[in-house]
């Protein structure tokens, strides 16, 4: 059995096997949650990220796909570095892109042994994911991964950075599951 639970906080704070970064195709930081994790990790996080081998030149994650590393001076053991999709209509790959996003790092997740992992919400900040769209794409692949994977992860939080995207994943869970953990 597992759990969703909508917080809302710091994700850097929280006590989890695995923290997942919104990052960008490079892996080299930036600002929104990149920042807040990389800060709270310290350099050698982005020592660990530059130590992952470029796909094309500059590119490191492509959209969509899921790269982990050690946690470092974080709480969490790992990080797990995922690069949404920038928001231009909803209609140019967007939703399956984003969808890949949480896929891929349950799986890496799952493959590492995790049993606890916190999500931001991926692509809505600098990315300008609209809130609602995102969360339900957010909860409905998580919930699709955890009711057809056998796997270590026990406990998935979505982090929301204020009280609005809070309510909102939590409707999205509702929504859902018919209930708010
Ligand atoms: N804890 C939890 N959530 C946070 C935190 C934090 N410390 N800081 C920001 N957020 C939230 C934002 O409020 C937003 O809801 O994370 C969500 C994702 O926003 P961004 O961090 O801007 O990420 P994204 O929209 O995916 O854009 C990624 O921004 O920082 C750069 O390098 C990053 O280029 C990449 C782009």
């Amino acid at each position: 059995m597992h759990r969703v639970l909508a917080l809302y906080g710091d994700i850097t704070q929280r006590r989890v096997d695995a923290i997942v970064n919104a990052a960008n195709m490079t892996l080299l930081g930036g600002g929104g949650v990149d920042g807040a994790i990389h800060r709270a990790a310290g350099p050698e996080l982005l020592a660990a990220c530059r130590e992952i081998p470029e796909t094309t030149p500059g590119v490191r994650c492509p959209t969509g796909q899921a790269r982990i590393t050690p946690a470092f001076r974080l709480r969490a053991k790992y990080v797990i570095h995922t690069v949404g999709p920038v928001y231009r209509d909803g209609m140019s790959n967007e939703p399956k892109q984003l969808g890949n996003c949480y896929r891929n790092s349950l799986e890496l997740a799952a493959k590492h042994d995790v049993e606890s992992i916190a999500f931001p919400a991926i692509s809505c900040g600098v990315f300008g994911y609209p809130s609602v769209k995102a969360a339900r794409i957010e909860v409905n692949t998580i919930h699709e991964f955890l009711t057809t994977h056998q796997c270590s992860i026990k406990q998935v939080e979505l982090v929301a950075f204020d009280e609005d995207m809070q309510l909102i994943l939590m409707h999205a869970i509702e929504a859902k599951l018919g209930k708010a953990i």
